[in-house]
């Protein structure tokens, strides 16, 4: 079902995902989307911090109601649908380092921060999904610690990014588990690397059928992780 209606853009506002999730509580429908120019409490995943010169990122949150079981890997089908609306605006290849971040030669110009309702009745269940796309953002507008790994699609100011965004995010979220892995399985940006966490380190080979990462260890066993449980680190 299409995304994008209602919509309600702010010139400023504190989270996109914390406005969508008080609509979402309040009853707003499926689709409900929520942009802003500029965030000053932007959430990032793992209780980190977003960050994104005013003006020169999409900044959006959208609901997804009911949450439906195929929707158990939202996170990886919005990965795909930010790598694809990149390479229909830009001519470019896009990548996804999992479980979600979006990488254009390296460097990471999106982040989705998915946000669910847990303990709700299935039919009452929702999602929102948060999604920071950095549309045109100069790198000397971020701050220090951002400036050799953010990269942006260096788009004209004011490119819209939100409609295309919305027509591949309704494409994935419709889709069946199988078709959102194999999808994931092309754009993998971890395939073959050296991946660290805090408790182990080896070679990350890819996704299971659930979308953890499968990584080998260099005692010949291998590891599965799970999203939202590890931080990782490229060695
Ligand atoms: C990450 O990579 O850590 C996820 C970043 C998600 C950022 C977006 S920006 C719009 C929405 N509102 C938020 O507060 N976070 C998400």
């Amino acid at each position: 079902m299409t995304l994008g209606l209602p919509h309600a853009h702010h010139r400023v506002c504190d989270s996109t995902n914390d406005l969508a999730k008080k609509l979402a509580e309040a009853g707003a429908p499926h689709g409900a989307t929520v942009t802003t120019n500029e965030q000053t409490a932007g959430h990032g995943r793992q209780g980190r911090s977003w960050v994104a010169p005013a003006g020169d990122a999409l900044l959006m949150s959208v609901i997804v109601r009911p949450v439906l079981p195929r929707h158990s890997l939202a996170s990886l089908a919005a990965g795909l649908a930010v790598a694809e609306t990149c390479e229909q605006l830009r001519n470019l290849s896009a990548r996804i380092k999992w479980p979600n971040d979006v990488w254009i030669e390296g460097r990471k110009v999106a982040g989705i921060l998915v946000e669910a309702r847990p303990e709700a009745q299935a039919e009452h269940s929702w999602m929102v999904v948060g999604i920071g796309l950095n549309t045109s953002v100069d790198m000397r507008h971020m701050p220090a610690d951002l400036q050799e790994t953010a990269g942006s699609l260096a788009l004209p100011r004011g490119t819209d990014a939100l409609t295309p965004l919305l027509d591949r995010l309704t494409r994935w979220f419709a889709a069946e588990e199988p078709e959102v892995v194999d999808a994931w399985r092309e754009r993998d940006a971890l395939r073959g690397s050296r991946i660290s966490w805090s408790s182990g380190a080896g070679t990350a080979t890819g996704i299971d059928n659930h979308g953890n990462l499968v990584v080998a260890l260099d005692d010949g066993t291998t590891e599965t992780l799970a999203a939202g449980e590890v931080h990782l680190s490229l060695d």
